[in-house]
């Protein structure tokens, strides 16, 4: 049996908010809830646990180590600061892929019919820890779709370099951003796949981890 003593699993949960104006921001409809249900399943089954998390109105589990976090580029720093120690790494986040260029000191004035954001990059956490990680850490990424699910997920897999890719279809509103409830297809390298039908956050996590560890 795998043995979870003394190993920890590195989670980042939320959305990450890209800063526009002092009283703006940029950001999505993640609630935060699958990756602190992941990270409630791992304490459940005894690991130390890490949640770097974006702005969420949740309560992290006690036992949790937690860093907050709110935009990417904090994300990414937390992040790399605290993997080497985990065994397991989840990027479950739904990190902004680009942020303003600038963000004003003073709040944007309403002034032209048209205003025009320039956005660049953010840095791409799962993609440097696909990199940076040592080989027996296990790498597990997340792929909120639309469409086209599986061809998209199993690209960010090799194109990641991770282990796994829990691919969730977020076009679907029984599930995924916001719900309570998940329904998920866990693609791992060598064409193996999972499909976890439609369960609680907490339920798929078990699974999940199963699956993982
Ligand atoms: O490419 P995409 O953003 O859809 O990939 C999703 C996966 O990559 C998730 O696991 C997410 O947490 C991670 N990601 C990241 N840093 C980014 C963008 C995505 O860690 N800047």
């Amino acid at each position: 049996m795998y043995d979870r003593t003394n190993k920890t699993i590195l989670i980042t949960a939320g959305p990450t908010q890209e800063k526009l104006d002092p009283v703006r921001y940029i950001s999505n409809y993640s609630s935060g809830k699958m990756g602190f249900a992941l990270a409630e399943a791992a304490l459940g089954l005894g690991y130390e646990v890490i949640l770097v998390s974006g702005p969420v109105s949740l309560s992290a589990p006690k036992k949790a180590k937690l860093i907050n976090v709110t935009s990417a580029r904090e994300m990414y720093d937390a992040v790399m600061t605290q993997y080497k120690k985990a065994d397991i790494l989840m990027m479950v986040a739904a990190v902004a892929d680009y942020r303003p260029v600038k963000s004003s000191k003073t709040k944007i004035k309403k002034k032209k019919e048209t205003l025009t954001l320039k956005l660049v990059k953010n840095p791409d956490i799962l993609k440097a820890l696909g990199a940076k990680r040592r080989a027996n850490q296990t790498l597990v990424g997340f792929a909120a779709e639309t469409n086209h699910h599986e061809k998209h997920a199993l690209k960010k897999l090799k194109e990641k370099k991770c282990d796994y890719i829990v691919m969730n279809n977020v076009a679907r509103s029984d599930i995924g951003f916001q719900s309570d409830n998940n329904e998920v297809i866990v693609f791992g390298k060598n064409n193996i796949s999972y499909n976890l039908r439609r369960a609680s956050k907490i339920n798929i996590a078990k699974m999940i981890l199963k699956i993982v560890t």
